[in-house]
């Protein structure tokens, strides 16, 4: 979109600005180019500054291209408190594991996997991926309280931190949201180049209520423009202490481990203690390889 904008912006002054020219040739007299000239110079100007409001405008309006709009507000009332960061406590225990289900086995580094209620747990974390789906009822409707928290508390900082405002854009997502999305995705670019950046209904971390993708202001929103921003890189230098992993990481090793693209902006909560493991001072471990899982929609959840 910013591409758009840009080229937009350079393309109506020079447009303008040959018609004119070309105009001001074939009139007979003294040429006036400087009008021209002039003309267009205002003309650039207006249209940056409309490029300005609108960039900002999509930031924080648009649902983007792979998403729905959450329920996590732009800004937060939550004061991010001295705990926040450095307590190693997770709040992972209120989130997850429900008594009973069944063990399905053990993972190759020696995790057990169960099954409660159609869900995948491995170690007792909810696994959403390629290999382990959730239920189409399983529906919890938005972004888990615990989650909401901590993201305000992580955004509250990062405001600080960095000086500007940071969103959960696209958070919770329902099987038919999911559905419609990747629908649309594979309509556009066909299910194999689909496959690789958006989820199949039932497979995507969105319908868990533990993820969410982070737009900021004035950046490039859910797309790999948001890459190499000061906010992508605060967010995964610091991401880890609010209980978040950046979910799919960059290099074709991790990238063939989850079976996504590098996504700069999909954060899931697994709590400190391992975001912390995870984040591995900055060089992050997938779920796939720390827990030994698969993620492909050719292999079964282990124990089926
Ligand atoms: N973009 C991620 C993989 C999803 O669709 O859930
Ligand atoms: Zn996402």
């Amino acid at each position: 979109m910013e591409l758009i904008l840009n080229i937009l912006c350079a393309l109506i002054p020079l447009i303008y600005l040959v018609i004119f020219v070309a105009k001001e040739n074939r009139r007979k007299g003294k040429k006036h180019y400087i009008y021209g000239l002039v003309v267009a110079a205002v003309l650039f100007l207006i249209l940056f500054v409309i490029r300005l409001i609108a960039l900002t405008f999509i930031s924080n309006e648009s649902t983007p291209d792979n998403t729905t709009t959450t329920t996590t507000s732009t800004t937060t009332t939550v004061e991010p408190t001295k705990e926040s960061t450095t307590t190693k406590k997770s709040n992972y225990e209120r989130l997850t594991t429900p008594a009973g289900g069944e063990t399905l086995g053990t993972t190759p580094k020696g995790y057990e996997v169960k099954k409660i209620d159609g869900l995948y747990y491995v170690d007792g974390y909810l696994i959403a991926n390629k290999t382990y789906s959730l239920p189409k009822s399983y529906n919890p409707g938005k972004l888990k309280a615990e989650v909401e928290t901590a993201a305000n508390k992580m955004f509250a900082d990062a405001q600080k931190e960095v000086n500007n405002n940071m969103w959960a854009q696209s958070g919770f997502r329902s099987y038919s949201t999911q559905e419609s999305i990747y629908n649309r995705y594979v309509s556009r670019d066909g299910q194999k180049e689909a496959d690789t950046y958006s989820a199949r209904p039932g497979y995507s971390e969105h319908q868990s209520g533990l993820a969410f993708d982070v737009c900021a202001t004035g950046k490039s929103c859910i797309d790999n423009g948001f890459d190499n921003t000061k906010e992508a890189k605060w967010l995964s230098e610091n991401a880890y202490k609010y209980g978040f992993i950046l979910r799919y990481p960059k290099g074709s090793d991790k990238v063939a481990q989850t079976g996504y693209m590098y996504e700069s902006w999909h954060f899931r909560y697994v709590g400190e203690d391992l975001a912390e493991k995870l984040y591995n001072n900055g060089d992050w471990i997938t779920m796939e390889e720390y827990f030994g899982l698969t993620s492909s929609y050719d292999e079964k959840p282990i124990g089926e």
